[in-house]
């Protein structure tokens, strides 16, 4: 495998597959892990639990900067922040709803960017999110732009949420998947959008080792 790839920004819309490729990529290589949503999501709990207007960007940056977070184990799945480990708090569905427009502040964006770029310093890392090849870490070496249809994300998303024992109607799941995606790609600051360096992987008829294979050949590759 070639040692000249150190940093890997994966990107792409909501159950493009970015969490389990990430991961499985991360194990795989033997690197770290970072699942950025999870921070706009810890700031969007903290918002909602402290009474902080979601429209209140200026509120919101303060918020982010008094409070950076810490990162649980290897999955990236928890945060520590403000003294509460977070888990599945984080996939609440007034999280799920608001996260959105917290994502939108500008100054909550320049404080987790800044966060995510000290954890993507010490290197061997694959950091996932919306703009990591294009903002966060414009010079990873190696950058990949997951996408799949609609219909498949939304099944993807249904899917997870029935295993953490949610029932919800896939329709629901289908209208809300597209509403993300168009909020994540309309915003000004940062919006969803694959960088022109990006290697873009349609993951509809593929599954998450055949995904991560065709990754690790590319790093061999690179
Ligand atoms: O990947 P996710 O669904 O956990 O992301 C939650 C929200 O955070 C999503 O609406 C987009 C936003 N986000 C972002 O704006 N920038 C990132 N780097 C990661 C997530």
């Amino acid at each position: 495998m070639a040692r000249g790839v150190s940093v890997i920004a994966i990107d792409g819309p909501v159950a493009a597959g970015k969490t389990a490729v990430g991961r499985e990529l991360a194990r795989t290589l033997g690197f770290g892990y970072l699942d950025t949503g999870i921070m706009y999501r810890a700031i969007t709990w903290l918002a909602l639990n402290n009474g902080i207007p979601v429209d209140d960007e200026t509120s919101l940056g303060e918020l982010a900067r008094a409070n950076p977070l810490g990162l649980v184990g290897d999955d990236s799945d928890q945060v520590l922040v403000a003294g509460h480990t977070l888990g599945p708090e984080l996939r609440d569905s007034a999280v799920d709803s608001n996260v959105s427009m917290v994502s939108k502040a500008t100054p909550v964006r320049i404080e987790l960017v800044a966060q995510q770029r000290q954890t993507a310093a010490k290197g061997n890392i694959v950091m996932i999110g919306r703009d990591i090849g294009t903002v966060v870490l414009p010079d990873a070496d190696l950058k990949v732009y997951l996408t799949a249809s609609p219909e498949n994300r939304a099944k993807r998303r249904w899917q997870e949420m029935r295993d953490r024992g949610k029932t919800v109607e896939l329709m629901t799941v289908l209208s809300e998947t597209v509403a993300r995606d168009q909020a994540d790609s309309s915003r000004k600051d940062s919006p969803l959008v694959a960088a022109k360096d990006a290697w873009e992987l349609d993951t509809d008829s593929l599954d998450v080792q055949q995904v991560v294979q065709k990754i690790v050949d590319q790093v061999g590759d690179s």
